[in-house]
């Protein structure tokens, strides 16, 4: 019989620091730096960001996430046998931020590790821990999205540090006589590297290059609107679906705008797409695991629903996962 995975949990968490556009609009003003609730909101669809306290990592915040996707799926932590973790912004340059989850949940002894895709992360990861599952090589996996961006986001430069924020979200994935997750399709264009990076890197105990993230915002949107309709067209080929049969589209949270413009060319209504970025921003490769919980949560997505998750982001980096809730 073949095996497929399926989602049994989902859980998320948000560190507690909640700005407005405009508390943040005010932060930045002190620094010579203008920007407006206005110009946010109209361009971008982003209210509310959070941001983790200093001392707080990544793992700290998929902590929280992964407890509450293991207590969703009624699974216990020493089941678990993989962890992967979506993360542009890990606790260390090594080991992953996966072992260092692992351990604080008390997990330990399965395969874990970090996949780095930026905001493609959590959709890369999926469809890694599906194959896995699939193939027999792991039972019950987690898998994290979890990103601490202000980090790396540079408070002079208001083309990007408007739109990022911290979070969290989990899923738990466990092997299935039937499916779960349908079809996934991933790609990577090495060759747009510069219109999204943090190019900077350790070296002999200093950081070379610049640690601070870099957009071109324009380029990143004329890609994304793109990419993200060929991977839904791609995923719903490989299953046999139509646009009509999907009743959730989760995509990656960056742009209100983006996310109209690939409902549009699926021809669904923005009634069957999840919506967080106006509460979260841009959490990276914690979006689409924050906007699937909280959606689960709110009661919209029920158990048996076709979901619709796409995710776009640095390197260029896009994909689609297709599943059966
Ligand atoms: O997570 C990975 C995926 N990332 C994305 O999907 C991001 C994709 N890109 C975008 O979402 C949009 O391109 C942005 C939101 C980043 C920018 O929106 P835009 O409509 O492309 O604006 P723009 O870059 O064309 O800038 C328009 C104007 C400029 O002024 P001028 O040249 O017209 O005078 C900017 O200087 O808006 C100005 N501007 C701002 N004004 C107030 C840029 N940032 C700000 C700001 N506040 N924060």
């Amino acid at each position: 019989m073949r095996r497929y995975s399926r989602i049994t949990g989902t859980g998320s968490y948000l560190p507690p620091r909640r700005l407005s556009n405009a508390e943040l609009a005010a932060e930045l003003a002190e620094n010579g730096v203008e920007t407006s609730d206005e110009w946010i909101v109209e361009r971008t669809g982003i209210r509310f960001r959070h941001f983790a306290e200093p001392d707080v990592c990544s793992s700290d915040l998929a902590l929280h996430a992964a407890r509450s996707a293991l207590q969703a799926a009624g699974v216990a932590a020493h089941d678990i046998d993989l962890i992967i973790v979506a993360t542009s912004t890990p606790d260390m340059v090594f080991p992953s931020t996966a072992c260092i989850l692992q351990h604080k949940l008390g997990a330990n002894g399965g395969a874990a590790f970090d996949v780095q895709a930026v905001c493609s992360g959590f959709v890369y990861a999926l469809a890694v821990a599906d194959s896995m599952i699939q193939t027999g090589a792991a039972n019950k996996a987690l898998v994290v999205g979890a990103e601490v961006f202000s980090r790396i986001l540079d408070f002079k430069d208001r083309t990007t540090c408007v739109l990022f924020g911290d979070g969290a979200g989990a899923v738990v994935l466990e092997a299935s006589d039937t499916p779960g997750i349908l079809a996934s399709d991933l790609h990577a264009d090495g060759k747009h590297v510069g219109i999204l990076c943090v190019p900077g890197h350790v070296s002999g105990g200093a950081v070379l290059g610049d640690p601070l993230l870099k957009m071109d915002g324009q380029a990143v949107f004329k890609l994304a609107v793109g990419v993200l309709e060929s991977a839904a067209r791609a995923v719903l080929a490989k299953s046999g679906k139509r646009e009509s049969d999907i009743d959730w589209l989760i995509p990656h949270q960056a742009n209100i705008r983006i996310m109209q413009s690939t409902a549009k060319k699926l021809r669904l209504p923005m009634s069957k797409v999840v919506v967080t970025v106006d509460q979260h921003g841009n959490t990276s490769a914690a979006s689409i695991p924050l906007a699937l919980d909280s959606a689960v949560r709110s009661g919209q997505v029920k158990r048996g629903d076709l979901l619709m998750l796409e995710g776009v982001g640095g390197g260029f980096t896009w994909g689609a996962v297709l599943l059966n809730f």
